[in-house]
């Protein structure tokens, strides 16, 4: 993609307020010199939006909540992966022809890899959602051993079921065992910053400490995990990846993506400053 001509990119979601997406593409489009704008939309009706995705020739559209399983029946294509998981976060307008795949895996397994070997090590998810089936996707994919530990034990069955992997009721946290802890649940999203989703005592055993959150970016589980003397993983980087993958799905270039870490991080930073942690949360 090297044409001067304007191109236009969406984020489909509702809510979509807090979306930080459009601060992420559009400073990478323009250090990749593509003029284009990225639009965020509160979608309330989602097969006239997917249908307006055609008729105002919208180049790429990012897919996030509610809306990742739900698009699939509306979409000409859908890649094997995306299928296989039955999620969808990015479309490619392809000369008309609207095109789903699913990148939020990959940027999972990306991130991880910046920092681990996933090949053979087992891994502890908490979750049973839709971010827990792209870690879990993910993982297998990459030859770890993922097993899932849910609130919900029937959720966490139904996740297993769907991918052949262990579960364990929450009744059970005190035996697991793994080499990874995976945070996918959203416990300790600002702003309910205070909680945390594992009990620290048990955070020990655990040589590495995934939070799939990335606001804030220290999450009370990875503080805690320091704390205990693990070593942590944020969810910056796999926020930073699925959205780089999108951009090489929607303009074949390689974006820049430790400059897209730079200005997510610093705007988290700079929501930090306006509103930093209270003293009572960094107590518990
Ligand atoms: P997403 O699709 O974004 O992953 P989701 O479908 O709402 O979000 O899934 C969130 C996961 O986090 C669920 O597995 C949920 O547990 P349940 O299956 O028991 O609902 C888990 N979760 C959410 N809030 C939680 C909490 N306060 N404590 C423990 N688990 C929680």
């Amino acid at each position: 993609m090297k044409s001067k001509e304007l191109k236009i990119f969406a984020v489909f979601g509702n809510p979509i307020a807090h979306s930080l997406s459009p601060l992420m593409h559009l400073a990478a489009l323009d250090r990749m010199g593509i003029p284009a704008r990225y639009v965020p939309f509160c979608v309330t009706d989602l097969q006239k939006a997917v249908e307006g995705i055609r008729g105002l020739n919208i180049a790429g559209v990012s897919i996030t909540l509610p809306f990742k399983s739900s698009i699939l029946p509306y979409l000409d294509e859908t890649d094997e992966k995306a299928r296989q998981m039955g999620a969808v976060n990015t479309v490619w307008n392809d000369q008309g022809v609207l095109k789903g795949y699913n990148t939020d895996w990959l940027g999972f397994v990306l991130s991880l890899k910046e920092h681990l070997d996933i090949q053979g090590k087992r891994f502890a998810v908490i979750g049973a959602g839709g971010a827990a089936r792209a870690a879990v996707f993910g993982l297998i994919q990459e030859g770890g051993r993922p097993f899932i530990l849910n609130r919900t034990p029937e959720k966490a069955q139904a996740l297993a079921q769907a991918f052949g992997c262990p579960f364990f009721p929450w009744s059970q946290i005190t035996e697991i065992e793994a080499e990874v802890l995976v945070n996918t649940t959203p416990v300790g999203m600002s702003p309910q910053r205070e909680a945390s989703p594992f009990p620290k005592e048990l955070l020990r055993r655990f040589p590495w400490v995934v939070d799939i959150i990335y606001n804030p970016l220290k999450t009370r589980l990875l503080r805690e995990a320091e704390e205990s003397g693990c070593r942590t993983i944020d969810g910056l980087g796999m926020f930073v990846h699925q959205g780089a993958e999108q951009l090489k799905i929607w303009t074949g270039m390689e974006p820049p993506r430790p400059f897209m870490g730079e200005v997510v991080r610093n705007h988290l930073l700079s929501l930090e400053e306006m509103n930093p942690p209270r003293e009572e949360d960094q107590t518990l």
